[in-house]
């Protein structure tokens, strides 16, 4: 579906309600989704603290709404996440991160508060950037990306990213980004881990 199509279905109604510093949306068209630790396995460095953790505990929370529908070209969504503190072991909470289906398509985040970072990979290279109150964080097209809560509140963030982006989960859950945060002994620091090689064939 094209822009043009969708803005024949969808009217574009003033769609929400923002509470800038708290992080909040409401409105009827606000959509919600949670993530608890249950639906993260695999992606802890610590598989036997992550047993021991309770599956329960919530890691993360998303808000967001669609003005127009999922694999629209030319359309926006628009969302916020509160990452929880805490750790798996010494690695801290963290969002599940994702390529987009979409590889080139490009994405925006907004920290509100907390403190955290932000990992990145591309096909060459991987990178982390400081989240803190106010920064703004540009995701390039191609770069796999994931949020870090390495605070003791809640780490929320704005993202506005485009209708057809899509989400692929798959290679961040096998292969991770290159990088790991864990807890040190003078704080969170970004420790380098190996990427399994793939036949390219
Ligand atoms: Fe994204």
């Amino acid at each position: 579906m094209n822009l043009r199509d969708a803005a024949a279905i969808h009217p574009f109604p003033g769609i929400a309600q923002l509470e800038w510093l708290a992080g909040q949306m409401r409105g009827a068209a606000v959509r919600e989704s949670t993530k608890c630790l249950s639906q993260l396995a695999g992606l802890f460095q610590d598989q036997s603290a992550y047993q021991a953790s309770d599956p329960q505990s919530i890691v993360y929370r998303v808000q967001w709404c669609e003005p127009v529908s999922q694999g629209t070209e030319g359309g926006l969504f628009w969302g916020v996440t509160h990452i929880e503190p805490g750790r798996v072991g010494e690695e801290y909470f963290m969002t599940h991160g994702h390529f987009h289906q979409e590889r080139d398509r490009s994405e925006f985040y907004g920290c509100v508060k907390g403190e955290g970072i932000l990992l990145l990979k591309n096909e060459r290279q991987s990178w982390h950037e400081s989240m803190r109150a106010g920064s703004l964080h540009y995701i390039p097209g191609l770069a796999a990306h994931r949020v870090i809560n390495t605070g003791d509140v809640p780490l929320v963030f704005w993202a506005c990213w485009p209708s057809d982006a899509g989400h692929d989960y798959g290679p961040i859950t096998t292969d991770g980004l290159g990088l790991r945060v864990l807890r040190g002994d003078t704080g969170p620091c970004v420790v380098a881990v190996p990427v399994p090689a793939r036949d390219t064939q």
